[in-house]
């Protein structure tokens, strides 16, 4: 059992599986379910690094048990206090009552609110502080915003590993192994960037300011919360995060619409034809209105071109672009290339409040916005094909 879960050293992988939720956060789909992951330090003293959902907590303890036995688990280091992580403190506390719980300065306010845990039996560190475990001596270094302001990051200098909290991690659960090098990892690739584009998305420079303090350190293993323990693909996993979190968009263009009876869309493939003659080869088109909007947002990290339509519906935006143009301004994106347009039947609003996002988001204007009455004709077709075109040269010059 022991030989199984080990990672290198007294490490083990003591992580469970969640094949059950619908929605992580109550708002984005699980079609491969996600893992939260946690590690066991079975060194002179025993360290356990981070929790599980609270829901998981008796598969998450025979867990513990079937590494360590009856020894009790001297530190709880949190990395992170969301609680798909920390939903377990409190009856972690309650089977090991003599535990001590690792955190910085924010931490121990979040664990005081979520969990009423007085403040006894806490270690407060501080960024570069360090813990002897025995034979695996681990340093904290902060990383605020990685995802929330507590979280930080623990180097376990003797082996190499980085315990990285949300920072390098995916949805999807593990399906037998645990380690990248053990697995096929291919549904990961996508699943990381849908994962950081949604969750950690809005927090770009706080990755950087992570990324530049950690990618000096001998990593050999990264541990994250979410995901494969990654051993083989270090380089890729950190290449993604890092252009994910510049806002660095590949060559390739998003073409979202909201659209009741198909107008809109005729205008949309429009305009796809025409970048697709023009040499772009990635280009993805999403009906808002049902494909979920967790999926655009990360295909909107990976492009540099966005384009959007909209109908116009009571006098505004139809309801599904409203709510995913929302969400673009929530995560401060930057840097990509924005055209637009739109339709009406009797009174023109969609393409004017398509106009005021794009001001808003201070992405650079490509072509000029089309507006289309009730449906396509010759005239609107030359327009997408311009729109389209004008895109097209604008992603040419990037080249
Ligand atoms: Fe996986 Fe921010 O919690």
């Amino acid at each position: 059992m022991k030989q199984k879960t080990i990672i290198r050293g007294k490490v083990h992988y003591v992580g469970v599986n969640d094949r059950t939720k619908h929605l992580f956060e109550g708002l984005w789909p699980l079609p491969y379910g996600v893992s939260y992951n946690s590690y066991l330090i079975d060194d002179g003293k025993v360290a356990l690094i981070d929790t599980v959902d609270i829901c998981y907590f008796e598969v998450f303890l025979h867990k513990i048990k079937a590494v360590i036995g009856d020894r009790p688990v001297d530190y709880l280091i949190i990395n992170h206090m969301e609680p798909d992580h920390s939903g377990s403190i409190s009856l972690i506390k309650k089977y090991y009552p003599n535990i001590t719980i690792v955190g910085n300065k924010q931490t121990f306010g979040m664990v005081e609110g979520f969990y009423n845990i007085s403040p006894d039996h806490q270690l407060l560190i501080k960024n570069g502080d360090s813990l002897d475990l025995g034979y695996h001596k681990l340093r904290f270094y902060l990383t605020p915003m990685v995802h929330w302001p507590e979280t930080m990051m623990t180097f376990d200098e003797t082996e190499g590993l980085l315990f990285s909290g949300d920072g390098f991690g995916a949805f999807g659960t593990l399906d037998g192994g645990f380690i990248d090098s053990n697995m096929n990892v291919e549904i990961f690739w996508d699943e990381m960037r849908r994962y950081y584009a949604n969750i950690v998305g809005k927090y770009g420079s706080a990755v950087q300011k992570a990324l530049e303090k950690l990618t000096p350190l001998p990593i050999k293993a990264i541990c994250s919360t979410h995901g494969p323990v990654w051993i083989d693909q270090i380089e890729k996993v950190i290449g993604i995060y890092d252009k994910l979190s510049r806002y660095e968009g590949e060559e390739g263009v998003v073409i979202v619409y909201g659209t009741m009876y198909g107008n809109t869309e005729q205008m949309a493939e429009a305009i796809a034809l025409e970048l697709s003659a023009q040499g772009i080869k990635n280009i993805i088109l999403h009906n808002a209105n049902k494909r979920h909007h967790s999926y655009i947002i990360a295909d909107i990290f990976r492009y540099k071109g966005l384009i959007i339509g909209s109908t116009t519906y009571c006098n505004h935006l139809f309801p599904e672009i409203d709510s995913l143009i929302s969400k673009i301004l929530t995560r401060d994106m930057k840097d990509r290339y924005l055209g637009y347009f739109g339709s009406f039947s009797w009174s023109s609003a969609a393409v004017k409040r398509l106009a005021e996002f794009a001001e808003k988001s201070k992405f650079e204007i490509v072509g000029d916005p089309v507006d289309m009455k009730m449906a396509i004709d010759d005239n609107i077709y030359e327009q997408c094909e311009k729109l389209g075109r004008a895109m097209a040269d604008r992603l040419k010059k990037d080249r």
